[in-house]
Order: structure tokens, then sequence, then C-alpha cells
């Protein structure tokens, strides 16, 4: 008999750049993960609006028979939901901006999820997320949600230590955006006709294995030898649309790479091996934020007033599919039907990583089924990756450490011991320039 369920899904954070592209991923995969509702929920009213609005359009022209709302009431949004996904950005691109150019002002890098700003972001969500498991838990307590709000790392411990049991799973797509790159690097279709073994934490990890997935062959020595010359970089029609930065970050892998020729890195390690490199390229005045503010925010929201000027959404720019919300529906079909297809999550290791301690978070490859996920042993680490793991995750529990006892000392410690900062007073100078800048997310740090 066939599965004839059809699900209802809440995004978190509607007024987000990726939930045009992520309503159309699911409208086309339809036959895969069939929808019966699809729900907007946001804090940002205004700022969902502009998004929402389009989003009905195009429900209303492609998927007429899925009831669609967008609100701001907790109660509306999280009942009679099977997923959520968690799209939030706490403090948007103000804060982001922040987070980017207060570090640089002191010499430190000054990145999204990486370094001082990293860590001042994972903990303006904490509570955020757990407000919104909470949500979950009083108005659709079997519901799961999947999160990719950042900074993942923090978010995950905070979510391990302050809601142990809850149906939360924390993912991120940068693996698999180098993976799909990896396919097309050895002329393969795409990521799913690879294996791997990959292991680290969020933002912070290696390949050590990358097989093809029907055949067994090892792409390893072909893809290393690609890497040490290119880095991720594939050119042409593949890298018509990346942006300068990103271009950068996929070249600057293999620099990543010759440091450590025995494994593949994820292209973050370039803030922690090459942090000089970093702050002497980058420009303190714009930054990331800035990039996105002029291109995606720009073209996003542009094309979402265009929708609705025009009242349709023909030829709209997310036709395409992207492979982050391709990523997402694909994780949200291996709960719905049990698969048990591999995928990377962010978990307590337990032993996964078996010289790494038991209870810090590690980003694993996981099976993801109805039950959550279950993570799979991937041996030892290398002897330099265990230490700049050990020294990663420490900062990572020593912000969740900060966001319980509302303690000054452990988030300067957390910012002092960063592979990224250079001495402890440039920590506190940088901390205390982010204390005010933060007080609407932060506790009061004493
Ligand atoms: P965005 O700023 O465009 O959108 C985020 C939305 O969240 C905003 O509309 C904002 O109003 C809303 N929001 C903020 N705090 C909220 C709260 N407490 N409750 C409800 N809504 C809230 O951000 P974006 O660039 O589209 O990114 C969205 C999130 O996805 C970010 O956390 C980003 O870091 C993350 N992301 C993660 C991955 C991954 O690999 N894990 C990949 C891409 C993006
Ligand atoms: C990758 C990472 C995300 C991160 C994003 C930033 O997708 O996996 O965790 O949020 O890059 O990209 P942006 O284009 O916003 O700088
Ligand atoms: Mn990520």
């Amino acid at each position: 008999m066939t599965d004839k369920r059809r699900f209802s899904v809440v995004i978190a954070g509607g007024g987000s750049t990726f939930t045009p592209g992520f309503v159309l991923n699911l409208i086309q995969s339809e036959d895969k993960f069939p929808l019966r509702k699809l729900k907007f929920y946001d804090n940002d009213a205004e700022r969902q609006e502009k998004i929402g609005a389009a989003c009905a359009i195009i429900m209303k022209e492609r998927a007429p028979q899925v009831e669609f709302e967008y609100t701001t009431d907790p109660a509306e949004a999280f009942s009679d939901v099977d997923f959520v996904l968690g799209s939030i950005r706490v403090g948007k691109y103000h804060m982001r901006s922040l987070d980017e150019k207060l570090p640089l002002k002191y010499g430190v890098n000054g990145q999204e999820t990486t370094g001082p700003g990293g860590m001042a972001y994972g903990l303006r969500s904490v509570p955020a997320i757990v407000e919104i498991i909470d949500y979950m838990e009083k108005y659709s307590p079997k519901a799961w949600m999947v999160n990719y709000s950042n900074t993942i790392a923090i978010v995950s411990e905070g979510v391990r230590r302050l809601r142990p049991h809850s149906r939360v799973i924390n993912i991120c797509d940068m693996p698999i955006d180098l993976m799909s790159r990896m396919a097309k690097i050895v002329g393969l279709h795409d990521y799913h006709d690879l294996d791997f073994v990959y292991y680290g934490l969020n933002h912070f990890g290696w390949w050590k294995h990358v097989y093809d997935k029907k055949t067994g062959k090892d792409y390893m020595p072909e893809l290393k030898k690609y890497v040490a010359k290119n880095g991720y970089y594939v050119g042409g029609d593949y890298d018509q649309d990346t942006e300068d930065s990103w271009v950068e970050t996929f070249k600057k892998a293999a620099d990543c790479y010759a440091l450590e020729p025995n494994t593949l890195p994820n292209t973050y390690m370039q803030y922690y091996y090459y942090p000089h490199y970093e702050v002497a390229t980058a420009n303190p005045h714009f930054t990331r934020t800035d990039e996105i503010l002029e291109y995606r925010q720009k073209i996003v929201f542009g094309e979402c007033a265009r929708i609705v000027k025009e009242g349709t959404a023909k030829n709209n720019m997310w036709d395409r599919n992207a492979i982050h919300s391709e990523y997402i529906v694909e994780i949200c079909h291996a709960i719905a039907y049990n698969t048990r297809e591999k995928f990377l999550a962010n978990v307590p290791n337990n032993g996964a990583i078996c010289n790494m301690p038991d209870d810090c978070i590690v980003e694993v490859p996981c099976l993801f089924g109805a039950n959550g996920v279950e993570p799979l042993v991937v041996g030892e680490a290398g002897r330099f990756q265990r230490a700049l793991m050990m020294q990663q995750v420490t900062c990572e529990q020593l912000v969740v450490d900060a966001y319980v006892e509302k303690s000054y000392t452990k988030l300067w410690e957390a910012f002092a011991l960063n592979k990224t900062v250079p001495d402890g007073l440039i920590a506190k100078k940088i901390l205390d320039d982010m204390i005010p800048a933060n007080k609407p997310y932060w506790p009061d740090l004493k």
C-alpha cells in the first residue's frame, strides 16, 4: 500500500532570505515529501510580510492544495505541525555585521560563525532556539525540529544541556555543498553518488574517505590532487553565480589541505589555520554582511516585491534547485519515512570519535530515521585534529557555561581560548565592545 501521509511544516524564521527558495523546493519535491500545510513564523512581522506575501502567490499558483499562512503568533504557528525548520538569525544582519566588524577593530578575524563573532551569535541564538523548542513541545509534542540556525555548534551544546530530550536535529549544509563540488570534480552527477567518512565539529571538520557509492572506488587520491591545486573551486557554469568571497573561500581550501594532507578540510578551517591572512585580506568596513545586503538580500526582497506587484510568480529566480533547501527536504523525508539514510548531524559524541570526550558535541555521520539520528563510529581523530577540536569545543562549552551561569569570566575565557584570538587582553576588549551591542539578546553577565 502506498503511504498517503501529507505533512505540515512550519519555517521558524519565515523572513529568512532562504525561505522562497525553500518553498519552491518543497513544491518541487511534492512526490517525495507531500505537504498538507505550510506555515511561516517570525518575530518580525514586517520582514516576514515581504517574503510571505510573495510566497502566498507562489503557493496559490503552484500548490493550491496546500494550506498556507504566515504568522507571528506562536500558538497558531506551532499547532498541528509535523516538522519545524529552524532558520532564525537572532539580531538579523545588523548584529551579524557587528559580529564581523568588532573583532576586526582589534586585528581579530570577523566571521559569522567563527571566532568571537561566532560565539556572540551562538550566545544570542541559544535562548531563542530554546523558546522555539518549548513552543513546539507545547503545541505539537510529536513534531521534529530540523534546525540550521547558527551558530550550530553552540546551539547544539545549549540544547544538549538545557533541553536534552527534545526532538531537535542540528544540521549544516557546508559539507554537502563541498561534496557537490567533489562530485563535479570527479565527474559524477551529484553528492548522492558519493559515500563519505567525515568527522569534526560544526564548521570544523575533515573527510577521512570519499568513495563512489555504487562501486566503492576511492576518490581521495584524485580529489587531493585537485584540491592541492584549486581548492574546491570548480569554475565555469558551476560557479557562475558564486559570489567573490565564496570563490576566495573555495580556493583557499588548497592552503588548508597543504597543512594537513591526510584528510580533506572543511573550508571553515581557513579561519583557524590562517587567521593572520584572514585579517590582512579583510576590509573592516565592508564584510560579508555588506556583500549580502547588496546582493542576496537585495535580490531576494526585490524578487518578492516584483512577484507581489505583478501578482504572479511566473519565471521567478528560484525555479532552479538550491542545494541548501534540497538537503533539508531530504532530511525531512528521511525522518518522515524512516529511510535511515546517512547525513551529518551535530550530536553528543558518545564514542563516535573514539579519542574525544563523550559529552562534547561533534559533527559526524548519522543514520536519519523516524526516531531521530543514530551516530556512526568514525574512529580516531588525528593528533593535530584532536588538539584543535579540544580547544574549539571547549570554547563552545564555555559560551554555554557563560549563558547558564551568566558569567562574564566564562565568556572571556571562551574568547581568550579561541585559536583566532592571540591574547587575553584583546579578547577582553572585543568582549567589552560586544556586551552593549548584544544587550537585547545576551543575559546580564556578572
Ligand atoms: P535572515 O536574517 O535573512 O532571516 C532570519 C529571520 O529570522 C529574520 O526574518 C528574523 O526576523 C527572524 N528571527 C530572528 N530572531 C527570531 C526569533 N527569536 N524568533 C523568530 N524569528 C526570528 O537570515 P538568513 O541569512 O536567511 O539565515 C537564516 C539562518 O540560517 C541563520 O541562522 C543562518 O546562519 C542559517 N543558515 C545555516 C546554514 C547551515 O548550514 N546550518 C546554512 C544557511 C543558513
Ligand atoms: C554555509 C554554512 C552556513 C552559513 C552560510 C553563510 O552555508 O554552512 O552555516 O550560515 O554558509 O553563508 P552566507 O552566504 O550567509 O555568508
Ligand atoms: Mn553551516
